[in-house]
């Protein structure tokens, strides 16, 4: 059995949860680092990753790493990665890459010395002169991270937040992979009832469902690893298979959303069934000012308008004390609401029990558990 070494990049913040993720899948030697995991597998394990990891932004092939502060450095060591053992004489190879906190900070000089490398050693490997690049794509990417070379080549084609149940969304949409994050920090899928009374397209309710029935989240998509030899149809085709006999099709399963704009409301809705979640799923037109806990137990996720994107900081803020004023204590309710605001514990009227740093992509929040 050929194994594999894999990358996946995820929301700084997620890592742990990643990496707890990709061992219940079967990867082995997991390594979460900064703002990704590396772990082994063989090719089942690259196809389910891709499949159903609900943190990963994508999976990636390691194919080597090495420390360079020169480009001849940078050459040499890329040039000695086994690259013809992926990259076949008629196949694409783009480049593409980020530099940070390092000597070699060009990014368009780093990205052509690595295409030389790879060309370099392709050239004397499968003994071709010139490379048509026509045939299927390996994305090569790069990370230099204080002068770390990562070479990498991207499985997944679209980012794996692409589930393809949110081709429409709101004004200021939650990304799903961080929606997924909240969706497990808060045990949501265990919970009888859900709300979110700024629900926007949905994402956090259909992300709790689609994690309550277990249905994975990349069941309705394609990756772009599917076109390799080294990870042959049989091998997705028995993935998915897997994954669609785990869907719970009978688990219950309750969420309703709020929202004061009737058309993000329809996209919501849309989106719901997209995602299989329609029966389990109820959005409705309301204000924030009229939403009341119902039933004796249940979870709020919430992710209110920053004052960035949607309203001014003064209106957001207002938002996070009605939201104070409309979650009562002492009700067996619990409240997960996910903010940059700094202030807003005191704007909210209460200290929460815990707090959890998450990234909205670059936007440092925190995910503020109340109960
Ligand atoms: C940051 S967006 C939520 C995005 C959502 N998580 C998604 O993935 O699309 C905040 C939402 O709060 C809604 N909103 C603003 N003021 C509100 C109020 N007073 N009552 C209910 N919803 C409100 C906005 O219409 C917007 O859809």
């Amino acid at each position: 059995m050929t194994m594999f070494q894999y990358c996946a990049p995820c929301l700084f913040g997620s890592e742990g949860i990643l990496g707890d993720e990709l061992r219940r899948m079967g990867a082995q030697n997991v390594r979460p680092q900064n703002g990704r995991v590396l772990f082994d597998g063989d090719a089942a394990v690259g196809a389910r990753a891709n499949l159903r990891s609900r943190y990963a932004e994508r999976i990636q092939l390691l194919i080597g790493q090495f420390r360079a502060l020169t480009f001849d450095e940078l050459f040499e060591g890329v040039k000695a990665l086994p690259w013809e053992r992926i990259i076949g004489k008629e196949d694409r190879f783009p480049v593409k890459g980020w530099a940070l906190q390092s000597a070699l900070h060009s990014v368009p000089d780093c990205q052509s010395i690595i295409k030389k490398a790879v060309v370099e050693r392709l050239r004397r490997t499968h003994r071709v002169s010139w490379f048509e690049e026509t045939g299927t794509l390996y994305q090569i990417q790069f990370t230099i991270l204080k002068n770390e070379v990562t070479l990498l080549i991207d499985m997944s084609g679209a980012g794996l937040h692409k589930r393809g149940y949110r081709r429409l969304s709101g004004g200021a949409p939650i990304k799903e992979t961080l929606a997924a994050a909240m969706v497990d920090i808060t045990r949501a899928r265990l919970s009888p009832l859900v709300c979110d009374p700024c629900c926007g397209s949905g994402t956090l309710l259909i992300e709790a469902a689609m994690a309550a029935k277990r249905i994975a989240p990349g069941i309705n998509r394609s990756f772009a690893a599917m076109s390799w030899p080294l990870f042959p149809y049989e091998i997705w085709s028995a993935e998915r298979e897997a994954a669609t006999a785990d869907e719970r099709k009978e688990q219950p399963f309750t969420a309703v959303g709020g929202d004061i704009d009737a058309a993000v409301l329809r996209l919501a809705k849309d989106n719901a069934a997209q995602a299989g979640v329609a029966a389990h799923t109820d959005f409705r037109l309301q204000d924030l000012r009229d939403f009341r806990p119902q039933g004796e137990r249940g979870l709020v996720l919430c992710n209110p308008p920053y004052g960035e994107r949607l309203l001014n900081i003064k209106d957001a803020q207002q938002i996070i004390r009605q939201l104070g004023r409309v979650f009562p204590t002492g009700c067996g309710w619990q409240y997960a609401v996910i903010s940059p605001e700094e202030q807003f514990e005191e704007l909210f009227g209460r200290p929460a029990k815990k707090r959890r740093k998450l990234y909205n992509g670059m936007l440092k929040c925190q995910l503020y558990l109340f109960d």
